[in-house]
């Protein structure tokens, strides 16, 4: 570990905390205004900046990453030593990447000892699905449809990156996604406005709690705003083109519901959006997000995207970038070196207004206010807590059931699973079989390498000396670097392994076949024009069921991915994206029957990439269906549109029946609720839960509706035999949109609901908003 020089000085971080208060000048939206309420917090934050200079302003809005760790390109060695001068002068606000409690208290001791007013540092990481203690990926999680599950992983991972004095993560990322190809999908929650809203709410609230200056919680970050998984196809950081249309109703609901939740902060994004770049974009920062929205929360550039509007052709240089980013509403430069370089200039030659560099300055330093910082700076960093609260047992058996909860059972033909307990041989075969690494994922904070439970190590600790386990890589699946940052090469070819997992498949009575996609082969930076198996990986999957009939599928991956031929010739597949340290474990809860699979898909696997985007809430067209036996109508002449697995798609170990759907009126009134109940059956023999879901489709619109659109879901554990009767209130909130006039409201009119299991088979019953 890297150790930097500190200096003690007797400016300490006591002598501002009374000075006397005077007003300052605030931006929220687009006009100037006063905007210090009377709250405790605003008059500290109005009597710090009172003291404080232009430059020192400027400086909580600067920050820097760490020297070694990056998480972006371009940061340089030769600016370590001018980074911890300014942090000792009070220019810099922020850190990220610094990544222990003996580093941040070195940084923090840099900050609050040296500088004029000892302003503490608040640093910050992406703790995207765990610190130490991994969880599965996001996709993976909200898989689960279980919020508990999203918010109690969010908790622990705020309460291990808080041990080591992280205040702040870059997490949730609430982007929506509808195209595969893009590496991202993993970080987030899937397709869907309504459920990534849900997963949003629950993660901010693992993160932040219900106290922000609390030891063991952290900012959340709602990212990246706006657009961002929306990139033309599917390529990270492309141009993204989407209408106002889309935009209000597809993109932004779990950005608004997330500010109205009162998440500490925003992160803009790299991609521009109809031809402005988001993080220079006055529309989406001021007039939406900090006017219409009134948020009064901070806003982070994405790593030098501040800078990276000279390329995107906007900026002539980064003094012109500094001016459109404070101006649009961008508080704090991420690894930039533009504020710090350029906003003092630019105010004092009267191109910035101050009381735009004030207001930015007031959001971080209420945000440092929030968190306690000024009362402790070093009240997050524990040595102890880091050697005891990290990585525990306790955390791990809960990563565990987060694991299990959140597979996705796509095929069981003829009850192949759970894997009976006469079985006497199996075979665990794959790429992914033994491999200790991939299931962490991408994005994995600080997990130790190689540290997860294999599928491999969870067959063995489960079955004991009972079951002859046997085992072959067969072929290699995982990428070049293995590493966040490094350059990837996918492109193996050697099969020759795939002799010995012929051997070893036939031998046995039963296939575990590990295949799929190697961790880093997705998240950021990380776009595929394929989303198919690698070659060697297929040629072993067909080699294995040539031999073997009883083949398992366990797909490890972080993207849906185009799996025809499995689907047709193995009678079993598990979709377990990459679960965490746990893993192994969670999986053989499920493959064994102790969990009984529960998890539904939060995104559309295509049958073919060139269906991306892809998405069950699609527009209707005005040529929905063959009226003929012509090709006028909207669709593909060599594939059908319909995915191959749907949005909503998961199976059990047991049967669930629908019926009597039923509404408690006979139409909706105007400002009132209607309750939709059903009736489900476990018609199995074993108990299970059943995400039961609610579509409703507006059949005539100002502007077109989507054919579905999911309005709400309950996750209900239902008995062998029993029958429960789930109920849902609709609100005119969840029939609202906006419209031709882009104001938000229901439109009256005729509706159908639809309620069932997943996005395709379902229940439809008719009612009429009046
Ligand atoms: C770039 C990513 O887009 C963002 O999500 C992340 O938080 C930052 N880098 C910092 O690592």
């Amino acid at each position: 570990m890297k150790r930097i020089l500190f200096f003690t000085l007797i400016f300490g971080w006591i002598i501002m905390i009374n000075p006397s208060c005077t007003d300052s000048n605030a931006m929220s939206g687009k006009k100037e205004s006063i905007n210090m309420t009377n709250s405790v917090i605003d008059k500290k934050v109005a009597d710090l900046m009172a003291k404080m200079t232009i430059e020192e302003k400027v400086g909580q809005l600067t920050q820097y990453s760490n020297f070694g760790e990056l998480t972006g390109p371009g940061a340089k060695d030769e600016n370590n030593a001018k980074k911890i001068e300014n942090i000792k002068k009070g220019l810099a606000g922020s850190m990220l990447n610094v990544t222990s409690a003996e580093q941040t208290r070195e940084f923090q001791e840099l900050a609050v000892n040296n500088s004029r007013l000892g302003i503490p540092l608040i640093f910050a990481y992406d703790v995207i699905h765990g610190y130490k203690t991994m969880f599965p990926i996001p996709l993976g999680e909200t898989s689960s449809w279980d919020m508990e599950v999203l918010e109690t992983g969010a908790k622990i991972a705020a309460k291990e990156a808080s041990a080591v004095g992280l205040h702040w993560t870059f997490a949730p990322m609430v982007d929506l996604m509808r195209d595969a190809r893009w590496g991202r999908v993993m970080e987030g929650s899937g397709e869907d406005p309504y459920l990534g809203t849900k997963a949003a709410l629950a993660r901010i609230k693992g993160f932040q709690g219900d106290d922000l200056s609390s030891n063991t919680s952290i900012a959340a970050c709602a990212k990246h705003f706006a657009g961002y998984g929306f990139g033309e196809g599917g390529r990270e950081y492309n141009t993204v083109e989407i209408s106002e249309h889309t935009l209000r109703n597809v993109v932004l609901p779990p950005f608004k519901a997330a500010a109205e939740a009162g998440v500490a902060t925003f992160m803009n994004a790299f991609n521009e959006l109809n031809g402005i770049p988001a993080t220079g974009s006055e529309y989406l920062q001021r007039d939406i997000l900090k006017g219409e929205w009134n948020y009064d929360g901070m806003v982070v550039s994405d790593w030098g995207s501040i800078g990276e509007m000279i390329e995107h052709g906007t900026a002539k240089d980064k003094k012109h970038a500094s001016e459109l980013a404070i101006k649009a509403g961008s508080d704090m430069d991420m690894e930039g070196y533009c504020y710090e370089d350029h906003l003092v200039e630019l105010v004092n030659e009267g191109t910035v207004k101050e009381a735009l560099v004030d207001d930015a300055c007031r959001r971080v330093l209420k945000l440092k206010f929030e968190l306690g910082l000024f009362d402790d700076p070093y009240k997050y960093c524990n040595e102890e807590r880091e050697k005891n609260d990290v990585l525990t047992k306790e955390n791990l058996e809960i990563a565990r059931d987060a694991a299990r909860k959140s597979i996705v059972l796509l095929k069981n033909e003829n009850d192949l699973l759970p894997i009976k307990e006469t079985v006497k041989s199996i075979a665990v075969i794959g790429p992914f079989a033994a491999d200790k690494d991939t299931p962490l994922g991408s994005w994995r904070a600080k997990a130790i390498t190689n540290s997860a439970v294999s599928l491999l190590e969870g067959v063995k600790n489960t079955v004991g000396n009972k079951v002859k386990v046997t085992y072959a890589k067969g072929v290699n699946a995982t990428i070049g670097e293995r590493s966040f940052i490094g350059e990837l090469t996918v492109n193996h070819t050697d099969k020759t392994g795939i002799t010995e997992a012929v051997k070893v498949a036939k031998n046995a009575e039963l296939v575990l076949l590990a295949i799929g996609e190697d961790c880093f082969q997705s998240g950021e930076g990380r776009s595929q024009v394929s989303i198919s198996l690698s070659e060697p990986q297929q040629a072993l999957l067909e080699a294995v069921q040539a031999v073997n009939k009883n083949v398992v599928v366990v797909l490890m991956n972080g993207r849906p991915l185009e799996i025809n031929w499995m689907t047709k010739n193995c009678p079993a597949i598990l979709e377990t994206w990459h679960l965490g340290s746990e893993s192994g474990n969670g999986i053989v809860d499920v493959l064994f029957g102790k969990y009984n699979p529960s998890g539904k898909l939060p995104i559309s696997f295509p049958r073919h990439v060139g269906q991306c985007p892809i998405y069950y809430n699609q527009k209707n067209t005005g040529r929905p269906v063959a009226k003929a036996p012509d090709v006028f109508w909207s669709h593909y002449i060599d594939a059908p549109n319909t995915p191959l697995y749907a949005f909503g798609f998961g199976l059990s170990y047991t049967t669930f029946e629908y019926k009597n759907l039923k509404l408690d009126k006979a139409f909706m009134p105007i400002k009132e609720t209607l309750t939709v109940s059903v009736e489900i059956t476990n018609t199995g023999s074993r108990d299970g839960y059943e995400v039961a879901q609610l579509y409703i489709r507006d059949i005539v619109g100002s502007v077109t509706r989507p054919i579905k659109e999911l309005k709400g879901f309950e996750k209900v554990l239902i008995k062998a035999g029993e029958t429960k009767i789930v109920s849902f209130k609709l609100t005119e909130e969840e029939l609202g949109f906006y419209g031709r006039d882009y104001k938000f409201g229901a439109e009256p009119g005729d509706f159908k609901i639809f309620v069932g299991g997943n996005s395709v088979e379902l229940l439809e019953i008719d009612f009429e908003l009046k």
